[in-house]
């Protein structure tokens, strides 16, 4: 049983167990369920406030959160990384202080990975990864309620298919939601562009499930249940497009590439996509895709990760 979750961080999900992952899971279909039912606002934060420091672009993290932050009673900050005095060389370790000062929770969008290990090291409240380098935790859990939605709760049943680059953010976080959550992902992906070694290692030490490697992509997704893809250059990466794009050219989802899969397979990508790159408008705009629908459990599942964390 779970008792409770006030206090943890979130910036990998391997802060959770299994059961505790299931549990954070189950409030946001429940919390979902009563918004859609009409209770908009459902005032289990009020008066907290998180604040959300970006250093890098966003949509749908900022939307999701500042809404979410809203619906639950409480309110959002939204900090531009270049307008504090980070950006003067104020430390993140005096920003974590302060900001914990002020605030309930801190999520955080950054380049490198350290500097949410840093903020959380000498943060008093709950900081949340809102993307880094290396994770996505927060797309991880609206992926895995997505998936649920659409195929069932037995995931250890599915085949689970990430096609594109195996060193992505995105990639690293689904695959350590679904390894916790005891389920299998099949990664095709070139030579050289495998999962870092710090995820691999997180992996071996927190999933009871399994992945596998398969570079060939029409082989990899044969009797896929879910087809996932991110873009090939991702937010930092863009001096590198060139060499991405002619390395990931062949693992571009088409059309071809999901007839291979089940015939009622999804397709899923975290978003924004660079079309006609890693995806064509067919798939993403086609009978497959799904990524609407992930896009709004963004707000769900971090409306639930908010209530069960912040204090
Ligand atoms: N998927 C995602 O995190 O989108 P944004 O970059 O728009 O926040
Ligand atoms: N892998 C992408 C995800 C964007 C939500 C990036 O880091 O830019």
């Amino acid at each position: 049983m779970v008792t409770s979750l006030k206090g943890r961080h979130c910036l990998t999900l391997t802060e959770f167990s299994r059961e505790e992952l299931l549990f954070i899971l189950e409030t946001s279909f429940s919390l979902k369920q009563r918004y859609l039912a009409g209770e908009r606002i459902i005032p289990l934060l009020p008066g907290r406030h998180l604040a959300m420091i970006f250093e890098k672009p966003s949509t749908r993290t900022r939307v999701s959160f500042e809404t979410a932050m809203r619906e639950l009673g409480g309110d959002a900050i939204y900090l531009s990384a270049s307008e504090l005095q980070l950006a003067r060389g104020e430390s993140i370790e005096d920003t974590a202080r302060t900001l914990s000062r002020y605030v309930d929770g801190i999520m955080a969008r950054v380049y490198e990975h350290w500097k949410l290990e840093k903020l959380a090291q000498y943060s008093r409240v709950p900081v949340i990864n809102g993307l880094s380098d290396l994770h996505h935790p927060c797309q991880a859990l609206a992926d895995v309620l997505t998936i649920i939605e659409k195929k069932g709760r037995d995931i250890e049943s599915l085949k689970i298919v990430f096609v594109g680059d195996g060193g992505d953010n995105v990639l690293h976080s689904l695959m350590l939601a679904i390894g916790i959550l005891g389920g299998k992902i099949t990664i095709s992906s070139p030579p050289g562009y495998d999962p870092h070694p710090s995820v691999l290692k997180l992996f071996n030490e927190h999933a009871s499930g399994s992945f596998e490697i398969e570079r060939d992509p029409y082989k990899a997704v044969e009797n896929a249940d879910v087809v996932y893809t991110d873009v090939w250059v991702s937010m930092g990466q863009e001096r590198e497009r060139e060499r991405r794009i002619r390395d990931l050219e062949p693992y571009r989802v088409t059309v071809n590439l999901m007839n291979r899969a089940k015939k009622d397979a999804i397709f899923m990508h975290c978003l924004p996509a660079k079309r006609g790159e890693e995806v064509v408008d067919e798939v993403i705009d086609g009978k497959w895709s799904v990524v609407w629908d992930q896009a709004e459990n963004r707000k769900h599942a971090q409306k639930a990760l908010l209530a069960l964390i912040i204090p």
